[in-house]
C-alpha cells in the first residue's frame, strides 16, 4: 500500500498559515504537499491529486500582481476548498464578484452555517471562527449557494456540490475556529474520499522499505549530532540495512554537559548501531583559542567539523550514500517566491556537496517537525532526544561570550544543567522553546560569607516561539528563577551573579552570540 496515494495539494498564494493548514491536514492523517499556486492544471492532473486547498494570501484578487491560479483547475473534477483569499479568487474566477470593504473582519468570530452543507455536516448550526480580511464575496458565482454568514460577511462560506468546489472566508486551520477541524475533515473525506492511510507507523514501515530497496547492499554514512532530525534519518536507515550505515558523531567538546555520553549510550548501546564518536575536544578548543569574534567562532567550528568528517569517513573506504535529516520546512518551495527556501542557519552540520558520494538519503524531506518527533516515538528513540530542544552546531561556543576555555565551558556546562534540571522539574520543558545559561564574560563584584569577591556572571535565556523568526522572553514564575539562581550560586564555581535576559526577538536575538 502506498500511503502517499490519497495525496492533497495545499496551493500556496503566499498566506500566513500556509505551513498551518498542511500540518491541520496531515493530522488528519492525509498526506499533503504545500506547493507554489503556479503550478498548472496540467502538472496537477498529472501528479494524481485528490483534492485541492486555496490559501489565504495578503493580495487583494483585484491587485495587479495578484497570484492566481490556472483556471483550467476546476475543470479537472477534482475537489477544491478555498480559505480566505482562496475563496476570493475562486470566486471571481468562477465569475463571482469580490468587493473591498471598510469594515476589517478580524478576530473571533460568530459565523451561521447550513448544517445541510457537506462541509458542515454534524457541525453546530452557530459558532465562533477566525476571520482577518477586509475584501469579501458580495456575489457567489453561478450555481453556488451561500453556506455561512456571518454579521459583517454576507458570504462566509459557498458552495457549488455537483463540481465539488467548497470556499470559506474564515480560517479553519486557526485553532480559534471551534470546529475548523472538522470542516477540514468534512473536505478530506466526504468531498475527496481520502481514507486517514498517513499513520506514522505506517510512514515509518513504508520508509524503511523503500529505504531497503534504495541503497541494496551499499554503504551509506551519517553525521549524528543527537538532534532529533538526524538520529530519526539515521535510525530509519539503521533498521533498513543495519550495520551497512555508519554514523559518525564528532564530539567538539562544545556539547552540554553529559551530552556526547548520552547520544552513544541510546544509539551504540539502546541501538546497537555502528556509531564511531570522535573525541575532538582538544583540537577544537586549540583551534578556537584567543579567538572572540562570534562569526570567526562558527567559521572555525564549521570547518574543523568537515576536517574531522572527511578525515574519520576516509578510513572507511568507499561509501555510496549520504544520510541527511532534511525536514519537509527545510525543502518546501516558498508560496510567492520564486525559489526553494534553504535552511537559513549555517548548521555545523552541513557538508560540502564534493564529498564524493553518488547519492544523498533524505528520509525525512516529506516530514514537519512534530511528525519527525512522531516518527522517532514510533522508532523507540528515548523522550529526551526526541523533545530535545534546538541546539546550534557550534554548541556552547557561542554561548561563551568572548573566547573559549575549558574552564569556562566547564562553568557553563554545570550552571545550564542546573537550568535545564529545574526547568524540567517545574514543567517548562515543553512549553518553553529554547531556554539555556549564557556565560556573559562580565565579572562583577559580590560578597559570600564575610568576603568580597569578584567574579562571572551567568545570564538566563528562555524564550517563546513558534518559528524562530521571532521570540518573546518566557515569563518564568519567579520562584522558579530564584530556585535556579540560588542554586547556580552555591553550586558552581566562580558564579556570584546571575541575571535573567528579558529581551525579545527582535531586537536581540535568541542566543547571545
Ligand atoms: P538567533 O540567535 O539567530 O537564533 O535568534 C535562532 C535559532 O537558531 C539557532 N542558531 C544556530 N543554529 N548554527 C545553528 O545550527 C548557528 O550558528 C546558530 N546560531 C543560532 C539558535 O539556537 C536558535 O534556535
Amino acid at each position: 500500500m502506498d500511503i502517499k496515494n490519497e495525496k492533497i495539494l495545499v496551493m500556496d498564494f503566499g498566506g500566513q498559515y500556509s505551513q498551518l493548514i498542511a500540518r491541520r491536514v496531515r493530522e488528519c492523517n492525509v498526506y499533503c504537499e504545500l506547493k507554489s499556486y503556479k503550478m498548472t492544471a496540467e502538472e496537477i492532473k498529472q501528479q494524481g491529486y485528490r483534492g485541492i486547498i486555496f490559501t489565504g494570501g495578503p493580495n487583494s484578487t483585484y491587485d495587479e500582481n495578484a497570484p492566481k491560479c490556472d483556471p483550467k483547475l476546476f475543470e479537472l473534477g477534482i475537489p477544491v476548498l478555498g480559505i480566505c483569499y482562496g475563496a476570493q479568487l475562486m470566486a471571481q474566477t468562477l465569475g463571482g464578484k469580490v468587493q473591498s470593504s471598510d469594515i476589517k473582519e478580524y478576530g473571533k468570530t460568530n459565523v451561521e452555517f447550513n448544517t445541510s452543507s457537506l462541509l458542515f455536516h454534524a457541525a453546530k448550526s452557530e459558532n465562533v471562527c477566525w476571520m482577518s480580511h477586509t475584501d469579501y464575496i458580495a456575489e457567489v458565482p453561478y450555481d453556488f449557494k451561500i453556506t455561512a454568514i456571518s454579521a459583517d460577511c454576507p458570504v462566509a462560506a459557498m458552495e457549488n456540490l455537483k463540481k465539488n468546489l467548497y470556499a470559506v472566508q474564515f480560517h479553519p486551520e486557526v485553532q480559534h475556529t471551534n470546529e475548523g477541524m472538522l470542516y477540514l475533515k468534512n473536505f478530506l473525506y466526504n468531498a475527496c474520499g481520502c481514507t486517514a492511510e498517513w499513520q506514522m507507523s505506517s510512514f515509518v514501515k513504508d520508509t524503511i522499505q523503500q529505504l531497503k530497496e534504495k541503497i541494496g547492499d551499499k554503504k551509506v554514512l551519517c553525521a549524528l549530532s543527537g538532534g532529533v532530525d538526524s538520529s530519526v534519518a539515521a535510525l530509519l536507515v539503521h533498521k533498513a540495512v543495519g550495520r551497512q550505515l555508519t554514523c559518525i558523531f564528532v564530539d567538539h567538546g562544545l556539547l552540554r554537559k553529559d551530552e556526547g555520553d548520552q547520544v552513544e549510550s541510546v544509539f551504540k548501546q539502546q541501538f546497537d548501531m555502528n556509531l564511531i564518536r570522535v573525541n575532538a575536544k582538544d583540537r577544537f578548543l586549540s583551534k578556537l583559542a584567543g579567538v572572540s569574534d562570534p562569526e570567526r567562532k562558527r567559521k572555525i567550528i564549521g570547518e574543523e567539523f568537515i576536517r574531522v568528517f572527511e578525515e574519520e569517513s576516509h578510513k572507511l573506504g568507499k561509501v555510496e550514500y549520504l544520510c541527511q535529516g532534511t525536514i519537509y520546512p527545510d525543502v518546501v518551495e516558498s508560496g510567492v517566491g520564486e525559489s526553494a527556501v534553504i535552511k537559513s542557519h549555517h548548521n555545523v552540520g552541513g557538508l560540502p556537496e564534493d564529498v564524493g558520494f553518488e547519492g544523498i538519503i533524505e528520509p525525512l524531506r516529506d516530514l514537519f517537525k512534530d511528525e519527525v518527533r512522531r516518527a522517532g516515538l514510533e522508532l523507540g528513540i528515548p523522550e529526551f532526544l526526541v523533545w530535545r530542544q534546538p541546539f546550534p552546531g557550534p554548541g556552547l561556543a557561542i554561548r561563551v561570550m568572548g573566547d573559549v576555555t575549558e574552564e569556562k565551558l566547564d562553568i557553563l556546562k554545570e550552571a545550564d544543567a542546573i537550568m535545564r534540571e529545574e526547568f524540567a522539574n517545574n514543567g517548562l520543558d515543553r512549553s518553553v522553546n529554547q531556554y539555556f545559561a549564557v556565560l556573559t564574560g562580565i565579572k562583577s563584584v559580590g560578597v559570600m560569607g564575610d568576603g568580597r569577591t569578584y567574579d562571572n556572571t551567568i545570564a538566563l535565556r528562555a524564550v517563546t516561539t513558534s518559528d524562530f523568526m521571532t521570540a518573546d522572553w518566557a515569563r518564568v514564575p519567579y520562584d522558579i528563577l530564584e530556585k535556579i539562581s540560588n542554586r547556580i550560586i552555591n553550586e558552581v564555581n566562580n558564579v556570584n551573579r546571575v541575571v535573567y535576559d528579558i529581551t525579545s526577538k527582535p531586537p536581540a536575538t535568541i542566543e547571545w552570540e
